[in-house]
């Protein structure tokens, strides 16, 4: 097939693993486990995506502890879900792909009022916590050295864990505003003992939760980061300083970098661009005093980035030049052109994530035609459904 002749549909190493052809779905919250069991809906929904030709999906949101979720209807990484966590990886490389899993924490953003461990959220510093406010949350607190000891040590069990059910990747989240990226963001870190500071001091505790998580999980899975390349606000993160986050990881040992930008707390539009996700969040949210919130601060919160494709390109050739290992590229690729573009510019790989959503097939009809063009219009009603009872879906086909 003369039209699959290109670098996008041959194999390449990242890390311990090969990966089929160069195309990852990215982690987006699948919303398909209230229970706080990986069952057969979620598994469903990662197979289909593997019958559409990727070679590996990313399972979102794998909190290390019970405490790392944002909200209690999420799955977190514990020995009670090994079975059926293991037959999604076994289902999802019968379908032909590879399965990793996003690490996450979630510091001090959270709304998660049954919480195990912790008396509240704590991130590095004492701040608001704008997620969990409308719960009666409104302050995060500040962790101390058995906190950072103890947030530390769930990385390395989340690392057995996964190495035990056969996950192929883990995907550590140092990004979007989550535990590991308020302690790298100055904004959120303004700690004066040795985890802030300088940018090394910053890294210190995300740099040891990596190292933390490789002791878990060994030599075997490839270990991936997602970073902010920038946070997206005054204060936090600047583009510059994000290049130096991933030389940092690439320093480090890390086996790839993928390059988002943005954070859930303070910027979510510079990552996803197009329409405000503020319209569906608003039809959605439950809680009146949430959505009251929603409604005041939408325009502040959500900012307005007109979507182009590709539209991180020139800040993640940055990060291109920068580092050594492998850079997945995110961010607004939705046709086979853009693809063409980001192997000629150096990425080893691409995450896809509405673009999958619409069409789980895009990686079969991209080999098909080379001026294949996905559905998806950027109207980002996918990201209000992280919380539907049915989880996510593209509205464009399935509207009620
Ligand atoms: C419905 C939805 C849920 C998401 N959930 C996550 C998540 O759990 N973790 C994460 O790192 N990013 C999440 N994202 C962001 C995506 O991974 C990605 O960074 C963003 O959608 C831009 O890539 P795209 O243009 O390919 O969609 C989510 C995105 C969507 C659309």
């Amino acid at each position: 097939m003369e039209s699959a002749n290109s670098p996008l549909f041959e194999p390449a190493r990242i890390g311990p693993i090969e990966l089929k052809n160069r195309f990852i779905k990215a982690a987006t919250f699948e919303g398909m486990t209230h229970d706080g069991i990986p069952g057969p809906k979620l598994t469903g929904f990662h197979r289909r995506l593997a019958e559409g030709g990727i070679a590996m999906t990313t399972l979102a949101y794998c909190a290390t502890e019970a405490d790392g979720r944002l909200h209690d209807k999420m799955m977190y990484l514990h020995r009670g879900i090994e079975h059926p966590l293991r037959r999604l990886v076994d289902e999802v490389h019968g379908a032909g792909a590879r399965v990793a899993g996003q690490v996450v924490h979630c510091g001090g953003f959270s709304k998660n009022r049954n919480l195990q461990r912790l008396k509240r959220p704590l991130g590095p510093s004492r701040g608001m916590n704008l997620l969990g406010a409308p719960a009666g949350m409104p302050i995060a607190g500040a962790m101390g050295p058995k906190d950072i000891d103890a947030f530390v040590r769930t990385f390395t069990d989340a690392g057995r864990l996964m190495k035990d059910v056969g996950f192929d990747a883990a995907e550590v989240h140092f990004g979007h505003g989550y535990g590991l990226s308020q302690f790298i963001s100055p904004k959120t870190n303004r700690r004066t003992d040795e985890y802030g500071g300088s940018l090394a001091n910053r890294m210190r505790l995300p740099l040891r939760a990596l190292e933390a998580f490789r002791e878990g999980a060994g030599d075997s899975l490839a270990v991936i980061g997602k970073i902010s390349m920038s946070d997206g606000v005054k204060g936090g993160v600047s583009w510059e300083e994000g290049v130096r986050v991933a030389a940092m990881l690439d320093a480090a040992g890390i086996d790839g970098i993928v390059t988002s930008a943005g954070t859930s707390s303070f910027n979510p539009m510079l990552m996803f661009h197009g329409d405000s996700m503020a319209h569906g969040l608003i039809e959605q949210e439950k809680n009146p005093i949430a959505r009251l919130g929603l409604k005041l601060f939408a325009s502040r919160l959500f900012r307005d980035y007109p979507y182009e494709e590709i539209y991180l390109l020139e800040h993640a050739k940055r990060v291109r030049e920068a580092v050594r290992c492998p850079i997945v590229y995110i961010g607004g690729c939705a046709t086979r052109e853009s693809a063409e573009t980001l192997m000629r510019e150096g990425f080893d790989f691409i995450q896809l994530g509405r673009t999958l959503i619409e069409d789980p097939d895009f990686v079969k009809h991209a080999m098909a035609d080379p001026s294949y063009v996905s559905g998806c219009n950027h109207c980002n009603r996918c990201t209000a459904l992280i919380e539907h009872p049915d989880g996510i879906r593209c509205v464009l086909h399935d509207p009620a």
